[in-house]
C-alpha cells in the first residue's frame, strides 16, 4: 500500500535516497528530503560527536524528515590487538606507494562503539533510523519508538525480512544483488544471499506485514514502476544519485560511473573485508591477486589510509556502484528525483 510509507515517515513521495557509508553528503541527503522523499545519511565509522555535528548540519539544510543509517555490530569484527596484518599490509604496499603515503600504525580501535553511535542518534532524533547487518535488539526498537523514530531494517533474503519484521521494524528495505555497496546479509553468507531485486521484492512482500522498499537496480521511472508492480511500497535508490551535483563522489568515481556498463561491477572483499559491489580498479585487482585480505573492519581501515590520501584517484578509491549505474546521470539531484517520481503509481 503506497500510502503507508508516506504516513509512516512523514514524506510526500515514497522515494528514499540510500545511505552512503563514508560517502554521504549533507547536500544530497537534504536535497532528496527537500524534494519530498527521505534523504538518508550513512554514519559508518562516525564518532558520537561527528554524528551530532552531521545531524545539526542536516537540520540546518532541511526542515524535512531524514534518516540516519548505522551498521549493527555482528560480533565478528576483529580488534586491532587480535589481528595479524602482515600479509594484508604486504598486499597493499604498492597502493600506499602510489598514494605517496606510509601505511599507518594500528589505532586503539577500528570503529567507534555501537553504544556511542546509538546515543548520538537518539540525540539527533531523525525521522528514521535505518540499519544493516542484522535485526536491532528489542530494546533499541522500543527506544526508537518511544522517541518517535521509525526503524528501517535491510534484508537480502525472505528469511532476513521475516526476522526483521518479527523484530518490530516499521519497514523493510529489500536489497537485491544488483545494489551498490556492501551485501548486508546476516543469516547466511553474503555469497549465498544474492537474490536479485525482481525475485526478492514480491517474495518479501508476500512474507511480511510491513511496507517493503525495493533497493538495487532502481535508477529511473521504469525501475520505480516495476518495483510498485512487484508490490513494493517504496524504493531506495543509490547509484542513480551518485553523479549528481550534490553527491560527494570523487572525480575518479564519477568518471568510472560515467562509462559503466551493466557488466562492469563485481562483488569483492578486497576493499573492506566484506563483500561489496563496485567497479574493479587497480586497488581491487592488486589486492585480489595477492590473495591477502584482512578481516573486517581491519581491511577497511587499512585501505582507508591510501584511499583518503588519494581521494580523486580512480585507481585507488572504492568505486562502489550497482548494476544499473550505467543509467546514472550527471544532473541535479532534484532532476534525478523527478525522473524517479515519474514512475510512481498515480
Ligand atoms: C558509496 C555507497 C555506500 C553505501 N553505504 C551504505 C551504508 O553504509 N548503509 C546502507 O544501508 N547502504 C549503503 N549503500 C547502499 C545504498 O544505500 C542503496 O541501498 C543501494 O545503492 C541501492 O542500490 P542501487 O545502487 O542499485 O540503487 C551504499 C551504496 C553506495 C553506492
Amino acid at each position: 500500500m503506497a500510502g503507508d510509507l508516506q504516513t509512516l515517515l512523514g514524506i510526500d513521495a515514497p522515494i528514499v535516497l540510500g545511505p552512503f557509508g563514508g560517502l554521504s553528503s549533507i547536500a544530497l541527503t537534504a536535497s532528496v528530503s527537500e524534494a519530498g522523499g527521505l534523504g538518508s545519511f550513512g554514519l559508518y565509522g562516525y564518532s558520537g560527536d561527528r554524528i551530532r555535528e552531521t545531524a545539526a548540519a542536516l537540520r540546518a539544510a532541511t526542515g524535512r524528515p531524514f534518516a540516519l543509517n548505522l551498521w549493527l555490530p555482528t560480533g565478528d569484527e576483529v580488534r586491532p590487538d587480535e589481528v595479524d596484518l602482515t600479509a594484508a599490509r604486504d598486499a597493499v604496499a604498492p597502493l600506499f606507494e602510489a598514494a605517496g603515503v606510509e601505511p599507518p600504525s594500528l589505532p586503539a580501535s577500528f570503529l567507534p562503539s555501537w553504544e556511542e553511535q546509538l546515543e548520538a542518534v537518539w540525540d539527533a532524533a531523525p525521522a528514521a533510523l535505518s540499519v544493516v547487518f542484522g535485526v536491532p535488539a528489542p530494546g533499541v526498537v522500543a527506544e526508537a519508538h518511544r522517541r518517535g523514530i521509525r526503524v528501517l531494517g535491510t534484508a537480502t533474503s525472505v528469511a532476513e525480512a521475516v526476522a526483521l519484521a518479527d523484530g518490530g521494524v516499521d519497514a523493510v528495505v529489500a536489497s537485491g544483488a544488483e545494489a551498490a555497496g556492501h551485501r548486508v546479509s546476516f543469516l547466511r553468507r553474503a555469497e549465498e544471499s544474492l537474490v536479485g531485486t525482481f525475485a526478492l521484492v514480491p517474495q518479501v512482500v508476500d512474507a511480511v506485514g510491513v511496507p517493503v522498499l525495493a533497493a538495487g537496480g532502481v535508477a529511473d521511472r521504469r525501475g520505480v514502476a516495476a518495483a510498485f508492480a512487484l508490490g513494493a511500497s517504496g524504493v531506495q535508490v543509490g547509484s542513480a544519485f551518485l553523479r549528481t551535483r550534490q553527491s560527494a563522489a570523487s572525480d575518479g568515481h564519477r568518471a568510472a560511473l560515467a562509462s559503466a556498463t551493466d557488466t562492469d561491477t563485481v562483488l569483492t572483499r578486497a576493499m573492506s573485508g566484506r563483500l561489496a559491489r563496485g567497479i574493479p580498479n587497480r586497488a581491487v585487482h592488486t589486492i585480489e591477486r595477492a590473495g591477502a585480505i584482512a578481516p573486517f573492519p581491519a581491511q577497511n581501515w587499512l585501505t582507508g589510509a591510501f584511499r583518503s590520501a588519494a581521494p580523486h584517484d580512480r585507481d585507488l578509491v572504492s568505486l562502489w556502484a550497482g548494476q544499473a549505474a550505467g543509467l546514472s546521470r550527471q544532473d541535479d539531484a532534484a532532476a534525478v528525483f523527478a525522473e524517479l517520481a515519474a514512475g510512481l503509481p498515480r
